[in-house]
C-alpha cells in the first residue's frame, strides 16, 4: 500500500513530522530556560514523597535546581547569539557540570530521590546498573547503551536527551578493589564512564536514522552502598587525631581507597549521604508519602467496597518487619503483600466494609 503513496504525500507526511518533533524540541528548551524552581521550593515538592533525608534532599535539591538554572540560562544566552538554531545553542553552551554521587544502604531513596527530582523538573531519566557494564560491551552493556537509553526516555528526541538525567546505579560495584572477580573490567568501566560524565558526541543508530548525542549537558547521579566507606574515612580521621561523623569529611581520595577512579570521582563534586531509615521513618513512608505502597492497596480494596484501616501499632509492626529485612523502604511492598495476599483474595465479591489490621493480624500473617 506504502507504494501507491506518492512523492509528495511522503514528502508532506516527513515534513509534518520534522514539524512536530522540532515543536516538541522547542517546547523542552523552552521550558528549561523558563526553569525557576528555588532549591527551597524543589526541595519542598521532595519532601511530599521522599521521608526522612533531610540533609540529603536539601543538597540534592540545591544541586539539580542549579543545574537547570545555569543550563537554562547558558541556552538563552546562547540561542540569542546563534538566531535560534538550539543545535548550535547546545553545542556551544559551556556551563561547569557538578554531577551528584549517592551514597547510603539500600532502599532509602537514592534512586527514587532521583527519579522523582527529574519528574518535578520535567527532563527524561535513565536508570542504569552498572553491575551489568563490560569494559567493551561484549559481554553486558556498554557506556554507548546510556546514550541510547536515553533518546528512548526522550521519545527519540536528540536534543531534549541532551537535557535529562542519567542514574548511574550500584556504582560502587564498579571499584576496582571489590570486584575481585572482574578487576580489569571494573577499572575499564569506569575509563568509559569517564568519558561519558565528561561529555563525549556520540552517533547513535536507531533503525536507519542516526542521530548525534552529547552528554555534556546531561547530570550525572551515581549511587551506590559503599559498604565499608565509613570504616575508611573513620582510619584516615584516626590516624590525624581527629574526630567528627565522617559523612562530613568524606575525601575524594578515601572514595580512591574503596576502589574508585580518582579522575571518575572528580568529576562527581557534589557528594550526599543518606541514612537508614527508621522505624519511625517507615511508618511516615507508609502514611505520609504521597506514593505510599499503603495507599495504593487501600484504594485497590476501595475499587471493592472495602475500607483498609491500619492501626498505628499495626504500622509500626509492619515497619519493624522492613528494619529486620534490611532492605529499607523498598521491603514494605512485599511486606505489605504478605499481610493482605489472603484477604485480597478471600474478600472481593463477598465482604464489602471495614477491613481493620491491627497488630496481632500482622503478626499472624508475618510469622
Ligand atoms: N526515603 C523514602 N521515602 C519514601 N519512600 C521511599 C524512601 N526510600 C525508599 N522509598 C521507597 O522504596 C523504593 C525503593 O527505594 P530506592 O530509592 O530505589 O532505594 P535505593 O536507595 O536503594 O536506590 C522507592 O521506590 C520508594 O517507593
Ligand atoms: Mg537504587
Amino acid at each position: 500500500m506504502y507504494d501507491f503513496v506518492s512523492d509528495q504525500t511522503r514528502r508532506r507526511i516527513q515534513e509534518k513530522l520534522d514539524y512536530q518533533r522540532q515543536q516538541k524540541v522547542e517546547v523542552a528548551v523552552a521550558h528549561i530556560i523558563e526553569f525557576a524552581k528555588t532549591p527551597v521550593a524543589l526541595k519542598q515538592d521532595l519532601d511530599r514523597f521522599i521521608i526522612g533525608q533531610e540533609k540529603g534532599k536539601k543538597i540534592m535539591a540545591t544541586a539539580i535546581a542549579f543545574h537547570y538554572r545555569r543550563l537554562g540560562h547558558a541556552l538563552k544566552e546562547s540561542l540569542a547569539n546563534n538566531g535560534k538554531d538550539i543545535d548550535q545553542a547546545l553545542s556551544q553552551t559551556r556551563t561547569p557540570k557538578a554531577n551528584i554521587l549517592l551514597i547510603g544502604p539500600t532502599g532509602c531513596g537514592k534512586t527514587y530521590t532521583a527519579e522523582t527530582a527529574s519528574h518535578l523538573v520535567g527532563v527524561p531519566f535513565v536508570v542504569e546498573d552498572l553491575t551489568k557494564f563490560s569494559e567493551t560491551g561484549y559481554v553486558g552493556r556498554n557506556t554507548a547503551d546510556i546514550l541510547l537509553d536515553l533518546l528512548t526516555a526522550a521519545d527519540g528526541n536528540p536534543q531534549v536527551a541532551q537535557m535529562g538525567i542519567v542514574y548511574l546505579d550500584e556504582v560502587d560495584k564498579v571499584a576496582t578493589e571489590t570486584v575481585t572477580q572482574r578487576d580489569v573490567s571494573g577499572r575499564g568501566v569506569q575509563k568509559g564512564l569517564l568519558k561519558l560524565v565528561e561529555g563525549v558526541e556520540n552517533t547513535v543508530e536507531v533503525g536507519k536514522e542516526r542521530f548525534s548525542l552529547s552528554t555534556k549537558h546531561v547530570l550525572f547521579i551515581a549511587g551506590g552502598v559503599f559498604d565499608k566507606l565509613d570504616t575508611i574515612v573513620q582510619n584516615r580521621l584516626d590516624r590525624h587525631g581527629f574526630q567528627g561523623d565522617w559523612r562530613d569529611h568524606l575525601l575524594t581520595e578515601d572514595l580512591v581507597v574503596f576502589g574508585m577512579e580518582r579522575q571518575l570521582m572528580g568529576r562527581f563534586p557534589v557528594r550526599v549521604t543518606y541514612d537508614l531509615l527508621t522505624t519511625d521513618d517507615l511508618v511516615d513512608v507508609l502514611t505520609k508519602s504521597e506514593d505510599s505502597p499503603l495507599k495504593a492497596y487501600a484504594h485497590d480494596f476501595k475499587t471493592w467496597g472495602i475500607d483498609l484501616e491500619f492501626t498505628p501499632e499495626a504500622l509500626k509492626a509492619v515497619a519493624r518487619r522492613a528494619q529486620q529485612e534490611r532492605t529499607g523502604a523498598r521491603g514494605l511492598i512485599s511486606i505489605l503483600h504478605r499481610v493482605l495476599g489472603e484477604d485480597m483474595f478471600r474478600l472481593p465479591g463477598t465482604y464489602t466494609g471495614p477491613l481493620q489490621v491491627d497488630e496481632n493480624y500482622v503478626r499472624r500473617r508475618l510469622l
